[in-house]
């Protein structure tokens, strides 16, 4: 394939990536931007593959082999992992752009191929040293992510005594450094703060989500899906591959702005996100008396009085949570709508911008289901509507629901902005037992006069409830 021809594969990939990412902002969209971000990744591994820059010859067996064993971990990646297990799946994604970018960046360093003097030498090697260093951070701070969101690493943040010191500490160690190995006169000599650095920005990396509480999590998530991004650009800066370039900076701006979003979802201040601390005070102990919160008795109810409470409802407002994807429960979920909407009674469904494990979590499962899209609203579209509500179900949702983010001063999740469904006349909880979400904090909430408790798993529950409507 000729230069030109590349390029003009090249631009007609970026043009697909853009389209993609416009499509993915809207549910309606989401398929036909997922299709064209598919046949633009198409094109541009067919483009740079064929183009003038690989050689075929020598390199075939290699490429065939990488892209038959890369692809193959995909689709089994994508057929085995659960719907549940996609956040993780996704930070370990992250981790390997960040490894893949440490990796060009050390090859790019020994490679002697070509050899440049004088400006381009010295950008290419500050390219080469800021590509390894976010890469490193994105590798090590992604595994962590990886660690805590599958429960293998705590959701309680570590605070080390003086840690802003130590983070400014390993700023200016990594300046130092970076001039040394730009002004280093060989390979050799550079490779010493090349690796020192590398080493610094896998502890910071660490040290950074490690620092950061299980609520302040899906700010995390978006920040290294930025990161990750930058790291791609990185790349394409060393390689001197403008696709890259632009997709990474596409990557890295959009998962910036969603970071930002996320932060002002959850009314936190992005740089005390980073700087970690947030989102991890000790939990009340359960069926503790939270300040100005009378402590009561949480009631059970059984899944035919939920029936009784939704059959006599003519304003019905669906919260569903994490434990609803646990259960896969969308389905029943949309069986029950379907049914109350056919007797007039008004179902909505109130989505809150972190409920569940990843953004939009929610509406993936709802669309799944063929929800009405709408009869889905947001937090902001649907929390004054509350007061004027008979009944408020919410399934597998806890933190989200948590009425201390709004009293409790001293709650790890205050100020959170948290969907109001003490509200209601009455608001039915699902869960299998009074066990904290994911940001360890009790919830008031059950402990309400005007809240029920429905126990156990939120798909056979809502089963139950819906054989117990129908008859
Ligand atoms: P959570 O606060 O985690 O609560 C989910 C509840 O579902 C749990 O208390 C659990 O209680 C219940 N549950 C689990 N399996 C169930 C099942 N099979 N049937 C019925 N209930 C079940 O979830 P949420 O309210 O959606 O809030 C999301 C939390 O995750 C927030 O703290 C958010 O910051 C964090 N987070 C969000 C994201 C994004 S981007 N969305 C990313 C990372 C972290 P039982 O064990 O008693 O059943």
């Amino acid at each position: 394939m000729s230069e030109n021809l590349a390029i003009a594969a090249y631009l007609g990939a970026t043009i697909l990536f853009i389209l993609s990412l416009g499509g993915l902002s809207n549910p309606e969209t989401a398929r036909r931007g997922n299709l064209f971000g598919m046949i633009g990744m198409g094109i541009a591994v067919l483009a740079t593959v064929l183009g003038p820059r690989v050689d075929l010859v020598h390199g075939l067996p290699l490429i065939v082999g990488a892209l038959a064993v890369g692809g193959g971990i995909g689709v089994y990646a994508a057929r085995t992992v659960q719907m549940t297990q996609m956040p993780e799946l996704v930070a370990l994604m992250h981790s390997l752009v960040g490894l893949a970018a440490c990796l060009v960046g050390f090859a790019s360093y020994v490679d002697t191929s070509t050899v440049l003097e004088g400006a381009e030498k010295s950008i290419h090697l500050v390219e080469i040293y800021v590509g390894i260093l976010i890469g490193a951070m994105t590798f090590s701070g992604s595994v962590i992510a990886f660690g805590k969101l599958s429960g293998k690493i705590g959701g309680k943040p570590l605070l080390l005594p003086a840690r802003h010191w130590l983070n400014l500490f390993a700023l200016l160690a990594v300046s130092w450094f970076g001039v040394q190995f730009v002004g280093a006169g060989s390979i050799d000599a550079g490779m010493t703060p090349l690796l020192i650095m590398t080493a610094i920005a896998l502890l910071f990396g660490i040290h950074m989500v490690m620092a950061i509480g299980g609520a302040d999590m899906p700010v995390v998530v978006s920040m290294l899906n930025s990161y990750s991004g930058w790291a791609a650009a990185a790349t394409g800066f060393m390689l001197a591959n403008d696709l890259l370039i632009v997709t990474g900076a596409l990557v890295g701006s959009s998962g910036a702005i969603l970071s930002y979003i996320m932060c002002r979802a959850m009314n936190r201040n992005f740089i005390s996100v980073i700087a970690g601390g947030f989102g991890g005070g000790a939990p009340a102990a359960a069926g503790a008396a939270t300040p100005g919160e009378p402590q009561g008795e949480a009631v059970a109810v059984s899944a035919s009085e939920t029936a009784e409470l939704l059959r006599s409802a003519k304003q019905v407002i669906i919260v569903p949570g994490y434990g609803m994807a646990v259960a896969q429960a969308q389905h029943t979920v949309f069986e029950i709508t379907k049914w109350l909407r056919a007797q007039g009674v008004n179902v909505r469904f109130g989505i809150h911008p972190v409920a569940g494990r990843m953004p939009g979590h929610m509406n993936v499962l709802l669309a799944e289901a063929k929800v009405p899209y709408d009869i889905v609203l947001e937090m902001d579209e649907i929390n004054d509507d509350f007061p004027s509500t008979d009944v408020a179900m919410v399934i597998g949702a806890n933190d989200i629901v948590n009425p201390a983010a709004e009293d409790d001063p001293t709650s790890p999740i205050a100020g959170m902005p948290v969907l109001q469904v003490w509200k209601a006349k009455t608001s039915i909880v699902m869960k299998r037992s009074m066990a904290s979400g994911y940001a360890g904090v009790d919830n008031p909430l059950f402990y309400r006069d005007n809240n029920r408790m429905l126990f156990g798993d939120a798909k056979k529950m809502l089963d139950e409830v819906l054989v117990a409507l129908k008859s």
